[in-house]
C-alpha cells in the first residue's frame, strides 16, 4: 500500500520544514518528503492549496472504556479522533476498572487491538483505584505498557505519597501528569468563583485550588528531580509558576485544552451545561495568560481534554451535572480559528504544541515526517469554514461547548500508519 500526497503545504517544525512538496508513504512509514515526487503510488492525494502535517497526537482523552460504554468507547472515540485529525490519543486511566494494574491494561490493550481506529497508548494510574491512599505498582505498569501514570480527575493530596511516585515513575522511565487541585479549596464549586458565580447563584472553585497545587506538583517534581507534566492548565498564576519554574531547569511541561482559550465564565451566563468542566473556564486575564502561555511556549501543549457524558448526566440541574466536554472533532479547528487567524501562533508553532511537543514529552517516535518514521499524516482545507453543531459530531457523547461556532479548518484526510482512517 503506497500513498503519495502532491503539492501541499508541508509542515513539520522537527525538520524545520515549511514548504510546498510532495510525500510519499509506503509500506506504513514515510518514504520520502520532496519535490516532484513521480514515484507511483496505490492512491495519489492533490493536496494543493492544503496543509499537510504530521498527525495530531492528543495526550488527554478519555475513552471511558471499560466500564462507560454508554458514553464512549474506543470504537467511537477513535473515530472521532481521525474526524478530527488525531492519530494517537493518550487515554486517561479513569475507567472502571481504573488502568491500576496490569490486568486491567491488558484488557483495555486487548479492545483497543480489536477496536481502535487511531493509534491508543494508555496511562495508568498513579495509585490505586486513584483513590490517593496506596501506590500503583508503577514499575510494573511500565512493564505491561503504559505511556505514562495519573490520577486525572484527582489529585494525590498527600505530599509524601506523591513525592514517592514521582521518584518511582522516574525509575521507571514513565512520566507524570498531574491533574493539580486542592479539593479543600475548590470543594463543591461547579463554576469558576468570581462575579458569575455570585450573580448566578452557584458555587465557585478559585484560581488558588489550582495554582497552589501546580506550586506543590513542580516542587516535588523538584526535589525528586523528575519530570512532570501539568494537565489542563486553566489560569494566569499557573502559567506564571510554570514559566518561572522552567527557567530554573524544573523539568516541567503543560497543555492547555482549546475552551480555555476561547471561552470565559461569560459562557455560563446561561446556565449551559456543555460549559462545565473542571477546572472551570476562567476570566479574560486568564484567557489571555493561556495565550501567551501558548505563544512564549510556557505551554508545551494543546489538548482536548475529551471527556464524553450522556445527554442524562449533562442535561439537568447545573450543580449535578457531571464536569467535562468533547473536544477531539473541535480542537483542531478552535486552534486555526483562535490562534493561527488571531496571529497567537503561526502554522509551525501550532503544530509544534499539537504534534511535536506531546511526542517529545511522552518520547514517542512521532509527531513528524521523517522518512522512515511511521506515516501518522493529516491533510487540511485551513480555509474551509464549518458550523459545529450536533449532527456533525460523530462521538458518542455530544457535550460540546461550541455548538453554533463557525470554526476554520476542515480535516480532509487522516491518515494512520499508512493507511486512511478518515477521508471527508
Ligand atoms: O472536566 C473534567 N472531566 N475534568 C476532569 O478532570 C475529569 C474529566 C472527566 O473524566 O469527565
Ligand atoms: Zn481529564
Amino acid at each position: 500500500m503506497s500513498i503519495l500526497i502532491k503539492n501541499g503545504r508541508v509542515i513539520d517544525p522537527a525538520n524545520k520544514i515549511d514548504a510546498i512538496l510532495d510525500v510519499f508513504i509506503e509500506n506504513n512509514k514515510i518514504s520520502k518528503v520532496a519535490k516532484n515526487i513521480n514515484s507511483s503510488a496505490d492512491t495519489v492525494i492533490d493536496a494543493s492549496n492544503k496543509i499537510v502535517a504530521p498527525g495530531i497526537i492528543d495526550m488527554h482523552v478519555h475513552l471511558r472504556e471499560p466500564g462507560r460504554e454508554d458514553k464512549e468507547t474506543v470504537a467511537t472515540a477513535t473515530l472521532a479522533a481521525a474526524k478530527g485529525g488525531v492519530t494517537t490519543v493518550l487515554a486517561m486511566p479513569n475507567t472502571q476498572p481504573a488502568m491500576d494494574c496490569p490486568e486491567n491494561v491488558r484488557l483495555l490493550q486487548e479492545i483497543i487491538r480489536k477496536d481502535a481506529k487511531v493509534n491508543v497508548l494508555i496511562c495508568g494510574t498513579i495509585t490505586k483505584g486513584r483513590l490517593g491512599k496506596e501506590l500503583s505498582d508503577i514499575a510494573a505498569l511500565k512493564k505491561s505498557g503504559v505511556y505514562a501514570i495519573s490520577d486525572d480527575g484527582c489529585s494525590v493530596d498527600s505530599d509524601e505519597l506523591m513525592f514517592a511516585a514521582l521518584k518511582k515513575a522516574k525509575q521507571a522511565g514513565l512520566l507524570t501528569i498531574c491533574h493539580s487541585e486542592d479539593k479543600k479549596l475548590s470543594g463543591k464549586g461547579v463554576i469558576n468563583l468570581g462575579f458569575n458565580s455570585t450573580r448566578l447563584g452557584l458555587r465557585g472553585i478559585a484560581n488558588e485550588s489550582e495554582y497552589k497545587r501546580v506550586r506543590r506538583d513542580v516542587e516535588l517534581a523538584k526535589n525528586a528531580a523528575s519530570a512532570v507534566h501539568i494537565a489542563h492548565v486553566s489560569c494566569r498564576e499557573s502559567v506564571e509558576i510554570i514559566t518561572e519554574a522552567k527557567k530554573t531547569g524544573i523539568k516541567v511541561t503543560c497543555e492547555t485544552a482549546p475552551h480555555y482559550f476561547t471561552l470565559t465564565e461569560d459562557a455560563l451566563l446561561g446556565y449551559d451545561t456543555n460549559m462545565k468542566m473542571n477546572p472551570p473556564l476562567r476570566n479574560i486575564e486568564d484567557l489571555i495568560a493561556i495565550k501567551q502561555g501558548l505563544k512564549d511556549g510556557s505551554i508545551d501543549v494543546i489538548a482536548s481534554d475529551h471527556a464524553p457524558h450522556t445527554e442524562n448526566e449533562k442535561d439537568i440541574e447545573f450543580e449535578r451535572a457531571e464536569f467535562g466536554v468533547v473536544g477531539l472533532e473541535t480542537e483542531l479547528s478552535v486552534s486555526i480559528t483562535e490562534l493561527i487567524n488571531k496571529q497567537v501562533l503561526d502554522w509551525p508553532g501550532l503544530i509544534t504544541r499539537l504534534c511535536l511537543n506531546p511526542a517529545r514529552i511522552l518520547g514517542l517516535d512521532k509527531g513528524r515526517l521523517t522518512a522512515g518514521s511511521f506515516a501518522d499524516v493529516v491533510i487540511i482545507s485551513d480555509q474551509q469554514s464549518w458550523t459545529v453543531d450536533k449532527p456533525a459530531l460523530v462521538s458518542k457523547s455530544k457535550n460540546s461547548p461550541f455548538f453554533g461556532r463557525c470554526l476554520k479548518g476542515l480535516v480532509d484526510y487522516t491518515i494512520c500508519n499508512g493507511t486512511i482512517a478518515y477521508q471527508r
